[in-house]
Parts: C-alpha cells; sequence; structure tokens
C-alpha cells in the first residue's frame, strides 16, 4: 500500500532536469501573501536510495496560522486538511483511497530558511522524508503534448508465437531490484531448470532508470551499472533480458520514462542487447486522452520495429480502451487487460473470471496479458497457486514468473516447471478456452489441443471441496475411448466414455485434464 502511495509521489506532471536551484530568498507568490507567507507552489522531493528521487508538488494557502490547499501527484489532486503552521512547525494531512480504502497521510515538518524539510507518515507509521522547495505554477502542468502520428499498422516482429516465458522483478522485487537480483535471477532461471522448461527472458521492470545524458540518452540509476554488462550477462546464460519504460515523462514508480524519446530509446535499448520492452502508460496520463492510446503506442512500436534488433513489445496500460482489439496493430506482442494483480485468491481469481470474455482476441505472437504470476510470493496456498497456473496457461497468457526464484520452494518449483500443464500454455492450436458449463462455484473450461485432444479445467472457485461433473458428450468428445490424464497429479484417470465423469475439486481447487478421445 505506502509503496503505491510513493509510487504516486512523482512528478506526473512535469518535466524534471535535475535539482532545481534553491532560491536565496522566499518568493512568495500568492495574493495577500507576505515575504513568510508559505502560500504558492512548492516541490517534494525525497530521494531514492539509488541517486534518484520522487516528487510531488503542494500549492498552500497560508492565512494566519492555518494552513490550506492541495497535493498534487500525478494527475490526481487531493485537498489538504488540517493544516497549520506554529512556531515554524507545519503540519497537514491528506486523505487518498487506495483499491476503495481510505488513508490519511500525515505531513510533519519545519520550515528551515526558504525550505520545509518535511516527513511523510503513512497509516502503518512507515514514513519518507524530504525536502519541499519553491516553484512556479507552470513546473507543476504536464509538458506540452507532441503531435500524434496517423494510425498504421506495424509490421509483426514474429516473436512469441507461444506465450512468452519467463520473469519479472516487480511483484517481488518492487523498487528493490538491481543488477545483483537480475543476475540471480538469471542463475536460478537456469539452476532451478526452469530455463530448461521454457522459460527465456529476465525482466527487469520499473526503478532501473536514471536520468537522461547531454544528449538526452537514457541512463540507468545506481542500482544499476552497466545495462549493457548486464545484458551480456543474461545472454551468456542462454536467456533474454527485458527492461521497463512509459510513454509519459515518467514511469509509475516516478522514473524517467521515454516521452519525446521514443525512437532514441529505442535505439538505447538496441545498443545494449535487450530483447523485451514492457511499456506503461502511467504519466502519460497527464498528456493524453484514454482514447488516444493508440498512436501513443504505435510511436514505440515503429520505433521498435526500426531499432534494428527484434524486441518483445509489452503494453501495460490495464485494459483500457479494449486494447485487445487494437494491441496487435500497434506491434503489440502482448497487452495487459487488468489493473495489477496481487497475491491473494481474491485479486487472482476475481482477474481470471474476466479473462474468458477475450480469450477469442489472441493469436501467435499476439497475447492477452492479465499480468504477472503471484506464485511463490507467499500470499496463496499451493492449491491457490495451482489455479492460478491452471488458469494462465488455458488462456495463454504470458507466464511470467514474479517470485524470488532463488530461494522458491519445491512446491512453487513444481508449479512453475509443470510440463505437462507449460504444454497447455505453448500449444499451438488457435482455439480459445471456453467456459462449457458453469453451476454454482464450478466453471468447467475446456480448450481444443493441437493433438486432437482438450484440455479440461474443474475449477472450484468457492470456499467448500465440491464434487464436479461432466458429460463428456456435451463437451463435445464423442469418441468411444478416452484417456485422461490429470496434469497435477501427473496420473492416468479413468473416465469412460458415454458416462458422466464426476471428481471433488478441492476449495479453491482446479483439477486439470488432458483428455483424448479414440
Ligand atoms: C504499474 C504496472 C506494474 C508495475 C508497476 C511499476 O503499476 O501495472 O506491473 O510495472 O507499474 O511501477
Amino acid at each position: 500500500m505506502e509503496d503505491e502511495i510513493l509510487g504516486l509521489l512523482v512528478s506526473r506532471r512535469a518535466v524534471i532536469r535535475g535539482l532545481a536551484a534553491t532560491p536565496l530568498v522566499l518568493l512568495a507568490s500568492g495574493c495577500g501573501s507576505s515575504a513568510s507567507s508559505l502560500t504558492g507552489y512548492w516541490v517534494f522531493r525525497v530521494p531514492n536510495n539509488d541517486g534518484t528521487y520522487r516528487e510531488s508538488f503542494f500549492q498552500l494557502q497560508q492565512s494566519g496560522e492555518a494552513i490550506t490547499g492541495k497535493v498534487m501527484m500525478g494527475s490526481r489532486e487531493l485537498p489538504i486538511s488540517n493544516g497549520t503552521l506554529k512556531g515554524g512547525k507545519l503540519h497537514f494531512e491528506v486523505a487518498m483511497r487506495f483499491r476503495q480504502q481510505a488513508r490519511t497521510v500525515v505531513y510533519d515538518g519545519a520550515v528551515q530558511g526558504s525550505r520545509i524539510a518535511l516527513t511523510m507518515q503513512f497509516p502503518s507509521r512507515r514514513s519518507v522524508s524530504g525536502t519541499a522547495e519553491r516553484t512556479t505554477r507552470e513546473a507543476t502542468l504536464p509538458p506540452a503534448r507532441l503531435p500524434l502520428p496517423a494510425l498504421h499498422d506495424v509490421p509483426d516482429n514474429g516473436l512469441v508465437r507461444t506465450p512468452q516465458m519467463g520473469w519479472n522483478s516487480w511483484n517481488k522485487f518492487a523498487g528493490r531490484v538491481d543488477d545483483a537480483v537480475v543476475r540471480a535471477a538469471a542463475d536460478a532461471m537456469v539452476s532451478s531448470g526452469m530455463k530448461a522448461a521454457g522459460y527465456t527472458y529476465i525482466n527487469i521492470d520499473d526503478t532501473w532508470q536514471g536520468e537522461r545524458d547531454k544528449n538526452g540518452n537514457i541512463q540507468a540509476n545506481r542500482k544499476f551499472s552497466d545495462m549493457k554488462a548486464l545484458a551480456d550477462y543474461v545472454h551468456s546464460k542462454g536467456l533474454k533480458i527485458g527492461l521497463y519504460s512509459s510513454p509519459g515523462p515518467k514511469t509509475c514508480a516516478g522514473y524517467t520514462g521515454s516521452f519525446g524519446h521514443e525512437e532514441q530509446d529505442a535505439h538505447t535499448y538496441a545498443e545494449w542487447g535487450y530483447d523485451y520492452l514492457k511499456y506503461d502508460w502511467c504519466s502519460a496520463s497527464s498528456i493524453y486522452k484514454t482514447d488516444e492510446m493508440q498512436p501513443v503506442y504505435q510511436k514505440m512500436g515503429d520505433a521498435l520495429s526500426k531499432c534494428g534488433r527484434p524486441i518483445v513489445f509489452s503494453l501495460c496500460q490495464y485494459g483500457l480502451d479494449d486494447v485487445w482489439t487494437w494491441g496487435a496493430k500497434v506491434g503489440g506482442n502482448s497487452w495487459r487487460t487488468t489493473g495489477d494483480i496481487q497475491d491473494n485468491w481474491k485479486s487472482m481469481s476475481a482477474i481470471a473470471q474476466k479473462q474468458f470474455a477475450i480469450a477469442s482476441y489472441v493469436r501467435p505472437g499476439h497475447w492477452n496479458d492479465p499480468d504477472m504470476l503471484e506464485i511463490g510470493n507467499g500470499g496463496m496456498t499451493t492449491t491457490e497457486y495451482q489455479t492460478h497456473m491452471s488458469l494462465w496457461c488455458l488462456l495463454r497468457a504470458p507466464l511470467l514468473a514474479g517470485n524470488d526464484l532463488h530461494t522458491m520452494s519445491a512446491d512453487t518449483k513444481a508449479i512453475l516447471t509443470n510440463r505437462e500443464v507449460l504444454a497447455i500454455s505453448q500449444d499451438r492450436a488457435a482455439k480459445a478456452p471456453k467456459v462449457i458449463s458453469q453451476a454454482g462455484e464450478i466453471s468447467v473450461v475446456a480448450r481444443p489441443l493441437a493433438d486432437g485432444s482438450a484440455a479440461f479445467a474443474f475449477l472450484n472457485w468457492g470456499d467448500q471441496p465440491t464434487e464436479v461433473s461432466v458429460e463428456w458428450e456435451s463437451a463435445g468428445l464423442s469418441g468411444k475411448r478416452l484417456r485422461a490424464r490429470d496434469l497435477w497429479k501427473h496420473q492416468i484417470v479413468r473416465v469412460p466414455a458415454g458416462r458422466e465423469f464426476g471428481a471433488k475439486v478441492p476449495a479453491h481447487g482446479t483439477l486439470l485434464l488432458r483428455v483424448h478421445s479414440e
């Protein structure tokens, strides 16, 4: 929760080029303000531990000891309450809503000459500190829009004919990802057997970026000493490597985005040897409208297609504007269909249930992405993680492990590397999975496979173990002899043809069968 609030502590509204000079005198602005009044615009910067910082803006109004105004975080403008300035001590509160929950963040600080040393305290009592300095209203505004290209179809890059498999840093490491974490993930992908099972991409998510150099070239921050050397290392393991940016000026965590530098960044990625780009809408929302996403994403799709290196293009804009209808046209190899997954049953199952209605929009090289895997992160049971994996494989979703590969348990490894289940994900038949029966909290999902067999999942969304049954004929299997395998138990299951098949499925569990009909 705090990480999300911190993620908003950025300028999605201003292009920042290094720390602004500290004014030597207070330049008070606003009607009726005096030289010592806090009335005016302020930029609040919180340093990260990597040479970068996050920022937000305040517009303050001082009247005697009372402080009013607003905090501007990205595209959010949040009113200040209970604001006071007494004896140089500033206090105010801001109510924020996250995932339907109201949270109050408390700011306390001391005015020190032309600066305010401030601490932001979250409900958990965790706090972060930084400095607020005067700024102008203009600095709080988003950069001017850039012209958008006319729409055309970006040529298919020919990559990921079956859903991409790999690892992404965000779900487990968020802002703690660094060079060592990425190298360790690559090592573990090989030693755990994941590479042998088909996993290829090692993807660095948000927080690798530093500032641009004087020629506008993006540089990594000090957590990543040499992006090219890192790519070389990952490639030396027989793996591929990915990174992350945004079409806006800032990423979701407040790091430098690609706004106005699309071609330049695509070239840099190619020069460094990167193979995969996740491109996350974030601060682009303060510049462009939702229905302008297509040309915005096309801009990077074009840039990648001209950069001289095959780079998987992964769109991340949370499924807005029916992206599944145009994601492939802009060169997208996959597109997020939802907001962020969380490591719990409610989040994962709610996301999954919405995917079947749009499951027919995928085709080789162009996949719906219901977000990265949470398997092994600790918030679900082994049974629930098996359901998570079953669903992502049935849906042909990208399989990007989001756990710490280095320390994973035997159960986690067994789920991620179950080859019979992975074969469902990577099957080349073009048919989408369908919910063929829905009774109470049980869904039966079927997907025809390339060898004429079919995957059947008996999913129990409910909290109680439940008996399920299916008539094979109504499920489209009319053969005389049926052969079935339980893909989690690695066992043959007796399924007499012509008769109803029944089984007991544990709460939140999935019985996943591959059925051959002869
Ligand atoms: C957004 C994305 C996440 C992750 C974070 C990084 O929330 O949806 O997957 O990339 O940004 O800041």
